[in-house]
């Protein structure tokens, strides 16, 4: 290759400008059909002795020798979900010493939080609201995962759900377009390091599923999306066009359809929006065998009419199901597919490879010493217990039962999820080591100068009881001055394919709650969940509720440091926590409706339940901390924000309480009248604000018209003149609003 020869010869800060566009077609233009269809052909990694390989005849190849022969033949552009420098070099061997055109393959990985070292789930850490912290955490996985020779990521999931019901809700940052937005784009400049993607230590980055999957009807994964193409552009589009505007290069293509269109089939997303609207440069990977799916969804007859349709609609490259590979030859050469598109697929691999350095430096990210070094680094794992802290959101605390004294009381800890590996890290993890990660037993074990002190009683299943659970758990509770439980969902119970019907603690782990509560202590619950969830009876009525999420490695440790008060609680919800299950799809950036329904009692022939009012249980925005934060009313700084002028809003926090805490000031708008009806509130801005005991300070945001604009009837963004609400809040249900007028 002459990238790699020109590398030699001139070293690597000449190498970078040495493959140019105009060698890259020159490359292309000595390329076979096979071997193009090659660039566009992701597959699964495989290792020396497979299972597979037990079954082999004496003589034949291993898998592993399998896929090196492929690689050398240019069938495979990249592989996924392997792991180890040592590893992924053997594969670049091939591809860069020992095939013809010596194009280097791309090691990817499904790395959504955390590579080695895992963080809490993206929607505990969005529970954060620091997107500062995203990107740390994002830049972290990507130096632990590019040690181990990957350069491309196949996160961040930026699906926006509404609905509590889907498991895939633990992927992404919640329900809101502005957090969704922020944390894409944070994710994206960590992983991608700020668009160095050359560097050793990047990876780049695949906002997914394009587009709207976390839309699916009735919270059921893989299942039919209807939207509107302004609900599509004004709450789904958005989180990957912040991921675009932040340098992504990749993005994947979901399972789903979209009122009747299958997103891999879906040219006017993939072609209009995406490349003509947004001027995307990158490529368009599928999902798992997502062009096969296209026969299951209907709209191809065969997997060869699946690869003619989903190319020609913009699907560069092909994951897994090897149908790239195995149809797009004939399919040039039958003329149903033009070479020009080929060509222009193959480009844009072979484009993203460049700026990933790996003609230049096609081993860069794969030296074992390397490897050792970054991998479980005691500063990752620092960086860990920091974002598992943020990650807990304090719904209640009655009485200040928190934070609990470390020592001189009897703790007795409850509930399947008190202790062992299991559970801690949450779904989607590959590469972590279980053993590894601290449970929260572990955790209160170490910050307990006298460890007799705590009991850890079982006492369920997480979906079944146990023959004498409740007796044990019992037991420990009379003998103990706090009960702490430790309840909520498996890490099986969210992620992928994982929705659920009824988004409560399993009837198991409520029955534990109900029996323990009726002792009559002081009831702390650590809820485990990897979605909003409906709390109920003694679940619901603790006296102190903690959403623990899902973790990750320092689980234990972070727990501890927030229920002994080493740290108070500053996670606010990034997704509403309802009533009860039957109310999800629910979201406070709802609309108002004709019939809106009053505060206050029940009132018939409103939008409401007949059994509930509309309030949620607990607001998006919402969490406590170990201090009490007063809010003065917000004061703008003129009651009329010209056209192209600003306005200021702001208001005096007061911190009342006797610890110094991070606040979280949320600034909500309402478009009091419009073309197309509004949200009642809609996040426009944020800041975290930190305030010593006793201390007031000024929290000032600036609005202008592009804070207010909405896609209008002509599905164009505009702002129209007229009246709108304004809040400086805590969550997205308090505060008091006041107004002003946009003016033209
Ligand atoms: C998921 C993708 C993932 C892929 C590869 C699919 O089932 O939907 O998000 O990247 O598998 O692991």
């Amino acid at each position: 290759m002459r990238g790699l020869a020109a590398a030699l010869l001139l070293g690597p800060a000449m190498a970078a400008q040495s493959f140019d566009d105009a060698q890259i077609d020159a490359l292309i233009s000595r390329m076979t059909p096979e071997e193009k269809a090659g660039q566009l052909t992701l597959v699964a990694a495989v290792y020396e002795n497979e299972p597979s390989d037990q079954e082999r005849k004496p003589g034949e190849p291993t898998a592993m020798q399998r896929q090196l022969a492929e690689i050398r033949e240019g069938r495979i552009s990249a592989v996924f979900n392997g792991i180890g420098a040592d590893w992924a070099r053997q594969l670049q061997r091939a591809a860069v010493e020992q095939s013809r055109l010596k194009i280097p393959v791309l090691i990817s990985v499904d790395a959504i939080h955390g590579f080695r070292t895992i963080f809490p789930v993206p929607l505990a850490e969005a529970a954060s609201w620091d997107v500062e912290l995203a990107e740390r955490v994002a830049r972290a996985t990507a130096v632990e995962a590019s040690s181990a020779g990957v350069a491309w990521n196949l996160a961040p999931n930026v699906d926006l759900a509404r609905d509590a019901r889907w498991g895939r809700g633990v992927e992404g940052a919640g329900e809101d377009v502005l957090l969704a937005r922020r944390f894409a784009a944070a994710r994206v400049r960590g992983y991608q390091k700020n668009n160095r993607l050359a560097d050793d230590d990047a990876m780049l980055a695949t906002p997914k599923h394009f587009a709207g999957y976390g839309a699916a009807e009735g919270g059921l994964d893989y299942n039919t999306v209807e939207l509107t193409e302004r609900t599509l552009r004004e709450v789904y589009l958005p989180p990957f066009k912040a991921a675009f505007d932040a340098g992504a290069l990749a993005v994947m293509a979901g399972f789903h359809e979209i009122g009747g269109v299958p997103a891999m089939v879906n040219a006017p997303l993939l072609n209009d929006v995406l490349r003509g609207e947004w001027g995307f440069r990158g490529i368009v990977v599928s999902d798992y065998a997502a062009d096969h799916e296209l026969v299951e969804h209907g709209v191809a007859v065969d997997d060869r009419d699946a690869v003619k349709q989903s190319i020609l609609a913009g699907v560069d490259m092909s994951m897994t199901s090897r149908l790239y590979q195995r149809y797009l030859p004939e399919l040039v050469a039958s003329g149903e597919v033009p070479m020009s598109r080929l060509d222009q697929a193959v480009r844009r691999v072979l484009r993203v490879k460049r700026e990933l350095g790996l003609f230049d430096k096609p081993y860069g990210r794969m030296s074992a010493a390397r490897e050792q070094r970054l991998t479980h680094t005691p500063q990752t794992r620092a960086l860990a217990r920091v974002a598992a802290q943020r990650a807990i959101v304090m719904l209640k605390n009655e009485h200040q039962l928190l934070p609990l004294p470390r020592a001189g009381k009897h703790v007795a800890l409850i509930g399947p999820f008190a202790g062992g590996p299991a559970n801690l890290n949450g779904p989607w993890t590959v590469f972590d080591d279980r053993r590894d990660a601290v449970s929260v037993e572990a955790g209160l074990r170490a910050a307990m100068p006298d460890a007799a002190l705590l009991s850890v009683t079982r006492g369920s299943d997480i979906e079944a009881p146990i023959a004498g659970g409740i007796d044990a758990a019992l037991a420990a509770a009379r003998a103990a001055d706090v009960i702490v439980l430790a309840i909520g969902e498996s890490e099986s119970m969210s992620g992928e394919a994982q929705s659920r019907t009824e988004i409560v603690v399993p009837p198991a782990q409520q029955a534990l709650a109900e029996a323990v509560a009726a002792v009559g202590k002081p009831v702390v619950v650590l809820l485990r969940s990897g979605r909003a969830l409906a709390l109920s009876g003694a679940v619901r009525d603790a006296d102190a509720i903690l959403l623990t999420w899902f973790l990750g490695a320092e689980t234990g440790h972070a727990i501890a440091d927030v229920v002994f008060g080493d740290v108070s609680p500053s996670g606010r919800l990034p997704v509403s926590f309802p009533q009860a299950p039957g109310q999800v799809p629910y979201y406070y950036a709802h609309k108002s409706t004709g019939r809106p329904p009053p505060p206050g009692p029940l009132q018939e022939y409103t939008a409401r339940y007949r059994e509930l009012t509309a309030a949620p249980l607990y607001a998006f925005g919402h969490g406590l901390a170990y201090s009490t934060i007063e809010y003065g009313e917000p004061v703008l700084s003129a009651n009329t924000l010209p056209w192209d002028g600003s306005l200021q809003a702001r208001a005096r926090l007061t911190n009342t309480g006797a610890r110094a805490v991070e606040e979280t000031v949320q600034l909500y708008v309402h478009d009091r009248v419009a073309s197309i009806t509004r949200p009642v509130r809609e996040l426009k801005d944020f800041k975290k604000l930190k305030l010593a005991p006793g201390e007031s300070r000024d929290v000032a945001f600036e609005l202008s018209r592009a804070d207010l604009q909405f896609i209008g009837r002509d599905l164009q963004p505009l702002a129209e003149p007229g009246e709108f609400e304004v809040w400086i809040a805590p969550n997205a249900r308090a505060g008091v609003a006041a107004k002003f007028e946009l003016q033209r």
